[in-house]
């Protein structure tokens, strides 16, 4: 690509040149990004005992923003320790892996991956971005911000799942590729859901290439607790406001008022279990659905499980899965991990 070499001088062709940087896929129709399924999830979630949500419906507009919230909570330790460490190691990463394609899965809001672009200007590396999300909207946004920030930065921002993205990256023209995957989304997924997803994640990989992966560490039931029930409540607003989403997009009549949030950590499973619990016995609609549930008293609906890992079990299973661990930073406290692996070099067998 070229550079620009002088200042752009009207509004106009500084958006020429941002349109000319900025490339949006879209994988799914627009309608369908959030639910590629239609809601047959949530049929099959509150169908069975007992009840669940997919945690993909926590983030409509307002659910995004509550987690923004969530992120700045003093209770709420990952973000803060997670961009800490990314500070530290930026630097590093951009060292091992020099010039390359940056494919990020769940890449919200770009925040963490500034500090990422910064290390690899700061060494003169050239860099593709490929942002992946859901929400096509967020995409763009951040995406503008970012190009309008990085004057030599190209984007190629996929709007899909991570399945269907990762299906269809293409080969990169730089040097090498690192998929990125931090933020601890990985503990959403159990154990054979994470399977799945390493396979992906290796299929979409050439040899010699990167991934790097952030992890929530297990730590003292108390931090954990606190994390999940912060003091000013938005933790449960943002559990709550699950029901309003499935009101808007299946033609609900939930009411918010008759749940509460319930989280805890379980120690047998080391996983923060959110759930929304009925406070009456409650028979509710969602009519796009053609659906009715009945509520007992109490009953729960488990929206997210938040799994804590051990550092040394995830590295081996990573490497297993041919995903060799490189480098392990963490902060002092090791509550939270960031974790660089290659795809190996296979060897022969
Ligand atoms: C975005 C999945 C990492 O599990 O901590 C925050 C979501 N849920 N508070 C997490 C979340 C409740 C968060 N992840």
């Amino acid at each position: 690509m070229s550079s620009i070499s002088k200042p752009v001088s009207s509004k106009v062709s500084s958006q020429n040149t941002v349109e000319k940087r900025l490339q949006i896929q879209r994988l799914l129709e627009p309608t369908k990004v959030v639910s590629p399924s239609a809601g047959s999830d949530v049929v099959k979630g509150l169908t069975q005992t007992p009840k669940s949500l997919p945690p993909r419906y926590f983030y409509d507009d307002l659910g995004s923003e509550l987690f923004e919230q969530i992120c700045e909570l003093p209770e709420y330790y990952l973000t803060r320790t997670e961009t800490a460490i990314l500070q530290q190691c930026a630097g590093e990463i951009a060292q091992i892996t020099g010039s390359c394609e940056l494919v990020e899965l769940g890449s919200g809001s770009s925040t963490k991956t500034r500090i990422l672009l910064d290390a690899y200007y700061q060494f003169g590396y050239s860099l593709r971005y490929l942002p992946i999300d859901v929400s096509a909207g967020m995409l763009e946004s951040s995406a503008r911000a970012l190009l309008a920030d990085y004057p030599t930065l190209q984007v190629h921002a996929l709007a899909g799942t991570y399945e269907m993205a990762l299906a269809q990256l293409e080969h990169t023209q730089l040097p090498t590729r690192m998929i990125c995957f931090i933020g601890s989304s990985l503990g959403n997924m159990n154990s054979q859901e994470c399977d799945v997803f390493f396979s992906q994640i290796t299929d979409a990989l050439k040899d010699g290439e990167y991934f790097l992966l952030g992890v929530d560490l297990q730590k003292p039931k108390h931090l954990l607790e606190a994390a999940y029930n912060d003091s000013q409540g938005v933790t449960a607003a943002f559990n709550l406001n699950m029901l309003q989403h499935l009101n808007r997009r299946f033609e609900g009549n939930f009411d918010e008022t008759q749940f509460e949030h319930w989280a805890f950590y379980n120690e047998t499973e080391n996983q923060i279990e959110m759930h929304l619990r009925s406070l009456r016995s409650q028979t509710i609609q969602l009519r796009a659905l053609n659906l009715n549930v009945h509520f007992e008293t109490g009953e729960t609906i488990l929206t997210e499980i938040s799994r804590k890992f051990d550092i040394n079990s995830i590295q081996q299973e990573l490497k297993a899965k041919g995903l060799v661990p490189q480098k392990l930073w963490t902060d002092t406290n090791q509550w939270f991990g960031l974790l660089l692996c290659q795809m190996q070099l296979s060897a022969a067998g």
